[in-house]
């Protein structure tokens, strides 16, 4: 029988795109194109199972050995530090770690910095290094709202196009560190199929070196 290969894909539009690759790589499975609201799709042929995961549960599916690799963007690696292996950047989802504030913001060192995020454990790391005392505000989305609402001084959070920023009066003034999306793999996963695991590293890698 075939060895299966379970691969956790984030949902949403990343991932949409992440599986046309894996597709152009050879490791297609046509069922997942379907219009249903079904999670999990394989092809026994080619011993392959996806599944769509929350963008920030991948990481915790790979850990934990329920896929044997999937598909995280850099910031949630950097954020949880799970325990699984980085195989490959695959040059897609790219944006970037930013501090921004409103426009007038000056930055007062005499003074705790308010930084409001979805990031704690990023953004600690970062004021560490700089040195600078902070106070971390957890927060879980529509981060842009805390500096205007004076819960916070900055915020931490994901660039992409600027736009958000922008429609809300804030300025990105530090990139903090580059995101993309990573292959990951289970490291039990890698030891015990390494083959299969390195032929998907190895068509994937193809299609992001001729970009
Ligand atoms: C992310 C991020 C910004 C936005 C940046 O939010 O937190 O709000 O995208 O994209 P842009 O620079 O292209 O405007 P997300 O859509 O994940 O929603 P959230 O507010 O729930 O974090």
């Amino acid at each position: 029988m075939k060895t299966m290969i379970n691969i956790a894909l984030p949902k949403g539009r990343l991932g949409e795109k992440v599986y046309d690759m894996f597709e152009k790589a050879g490791f297609e499975c046509p069922s997942i194109k379907e219009v249903n609201r079904n999670l999990i799709f394989e092809n026994p042929e080619l011993g392959i199972r996806y599944f769509w995961a929350k963008p920030s549960d991948v990481a915790i599916y790979v850990e934990r050995g329920a896929a044997d690799i999937g598909v995280a963007g850099k910031d949630i690696l950097l954020e949880y530090s799970p325990d699984v292996y980085e195989l490959l950047d695959l040059n897609v989802g790219i944006c970037r770690m930013a501090v921004a504030s409103k426009k007038d913001f000056r930055d007062d060192t005499e003074k705790t910095l308010r930084v409001a995020t979805k990031f704690p454990n990023i953004a600690k790391d970062y004021y560490t290094k700089k040195c600078r005392d902070i106070d971390i505000i957890k927060l879980n989305g529509s981060i842009e709202l805390a500096p205007i609402l004076n819960l916070s001084d900055v915020i931490v959070d994901i660039v992409e196009s600027g736009n958000t920023l922008k429609a809300n009066n804030l300025e990105p003034f530090e990139t903090i560190v580059g995101i993309s999306a990573r292959l990951i793999s289970n490291k039990a996963s890698f030891k015990f199929k390494t083959k299969e695991i390195e032929a998907i590293k190895a068509g994937l890698a193809a299609l992001v070196e001729v970009k």
